[in-house]
């Protein structure tokens, strides 16, 4: 039988994720040289490289056999201890009821753009998720880019919201952010809020990097700012290394009774309920406790550590500019002053130059600026700084945490060493086309001396 898939499924595009797995494949299956066969740099997976913590998977163990349906919304254990870990950690009183858990906050926003009416504002660069659904679901969407901070301009928010005719609007914030690194701070908040209120616009707060940030007494939930008009995703997958559980969860906005109603059906229609062991796995990860706490401070200064280095080592590079992470284990890298170089070795777009990179004898993996939202031929890439053995350096880290700028130096080194080489090999594909375009320019200026 010959299938004929649905259009609505041919007219999307394959999300980017799974393109790079493709490409990564490909790379690896096509390459004839030797050296190929050691794998890459890998900045292109985000990925936290640390173990699930051990009260996670000790509960999880215990929860085998839990093999009835859970109820919709989440177990009730499971939101009651979503409930106080928010209070805790994010200083924001949530009763349960507000809180929806999922098979992971992908899902969820996918959900929350199901049942909102407006068109969606996406600030870029941005997360290489959203805009799938975003086109799957058909809906109306606008890009919103940032300016050279690599925020939200509340007035170019302001312009936005103005020209859209929708009575309701939804933007996509995601704070910390994935992938410039960037942490909002409460003013900033503030003002894009006032926005939002003035413009009847609707927020999904992506969180789920909240409690990586490097200085955790600046995080401040969108949920605490605006409200009424914020929906907040988190869960296990980045600040619990535990993406693979697949759990998120959600906070509904105050006084949205009905909505939540809404949104249930939509559970219910599609997934009935997150799988049962896994919530009361999740409830560990949750729960306040001295593991989870130290938990957190240490994979969050791992975190900074490598995102320091990252950024003093590729901004040491002549010409390359980065964004200086706050929070995640990614960064935003600008190599647009290469633009002259790269178009004259032929690398045209940003894909391109991921490809050029990922080649031998480069070997080295990015992802690149249209995977993030950006202009084809916008030199932009962002920077997963994890190619390291989680286990082992949240070992080591332990053994000696580093204090002075020389220790953190000599701790990268010797404990992430493919962090060190990947970078260097960015520098040796950039001196390399520049040596090339300079050596085609004496070519062209001695034929043209030669000429005369
Ligand atoms: C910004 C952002 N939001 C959401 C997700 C997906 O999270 P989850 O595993 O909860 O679906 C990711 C994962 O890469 C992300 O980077």
């Amino acid at each position: 039988m010959k299938f004929i898939v649905d259009q609505q499924v041919e007219d999307i595009e394959m999300p980017e994720n799974l393109k790079l797995n493709t490409f990564l494949q490909e790379f690896h299956s096509d390459c004839p040289n030797s050296e190929c066969s050691f794998g890459f740099y890998g900045f292109a997976f985000g990925q936290s490289p640390f173990p699930v913590p051990k009260l996670i998977q000790e509960a999880l163990i215990k929860n085998v056999d839990k093999g009835a349906y859970a109820a919709v919304p989440g177990i009730p254990e499971l939101r009651s201890a979503i409930s106080k870990y928010n209070k805790h950690y994010f200083g924001m009183d949530i009763a349960p009821e507000r809180i929806y858990v999922g098979p992971g906050t992908k899902e969820l926003i996918f959900n929350l753009l199901e049942i909102l009416h407006g068109t969606v504002i996406l600030p870029t660069p941005a997360w290489l998720g959203y805009l799938p659904q975003i086109r799957f679901l058909k809906k109306n969407y606008h890009m919103l880019p940032t300016r050279a901070n690599k925020k939200i301009s509340p007035n170019d928010l302001r312009k936005l919201a103005l020209r859209l005719q929708d009575r309701q609007k939804i933007l996509i914030l995601n704070n910390p952010h994935n992938p410039t690194g960037l942490l909002y701070d409460r003013l900033e908040l503030e003002e894009i809020a006032d926005v939002c209120r003035e413009q009847n616009i609707a927020v999904i707060s992506d969180e789920i990097y909240a409690l990586t940030t490097y200085d955790f007494s600046k995080f401040v939930s969108m949920g605490k700012i605006y409200p009424e008009g914020t929906f907040v995703t988190n869960g296990l997958s980045k600040s619990h290394a535990a993406g693979g559980y697949r759990l998120g969860y959600v906070i509904f906005p105050q006084h949205a009774i009905d909505l939540r109603r809404q949104f249930k059906k939509i559970l219910a229609t599609e997934y009935t309920a997150v799988s049962t062991p896994i919530q009361h796995a999740a409830v560990a990860g949750f729960e306040i406790s001295k593991e989870m706490d130290e938990y957190f401070d240490v994979t969050r200064s791992i975190h900074q550590i490598m995102g320091d280095y990252t950024y003093h080592a590729l901004t040491a590079i002549d010409g390359v500019k980065a964004t200086k992470p706050d929070a995640t284990f990614y960064l935003l890298a600008d190599f647009n002053a290469f633009a002259p170089d790269l178009q004259k070795a032929k690398i045209t777009t940003s894909q391109k130059l991921s490809e050029s990179l990922i080649i031998h004898p480069y070997h080295t993996a990015i992802v690149g600026g249209d995977s993030l939202v950006l202009e084809r031929t916008d030199f932009s890439a962002r920077i997963a700084y994890v190619d390291y053995d989680g286990a082992k350096v949240y070992q080591k880290y332990l053994e000696n945490k580093p204090k002075s700028h020389s220790e953190k130096l000599e701790f990268v080194k010797n404990n992430a060493p493919k962090v060190v080489a990947g970078i260097d090999m960015i520098n040796n594909f950039f001196e390399s086309l520049r040596k090339d375009s300079l050596r085609d320019l004496e070519a062209k200026k001695n034929s043209i001396i030669a000429f005369n």
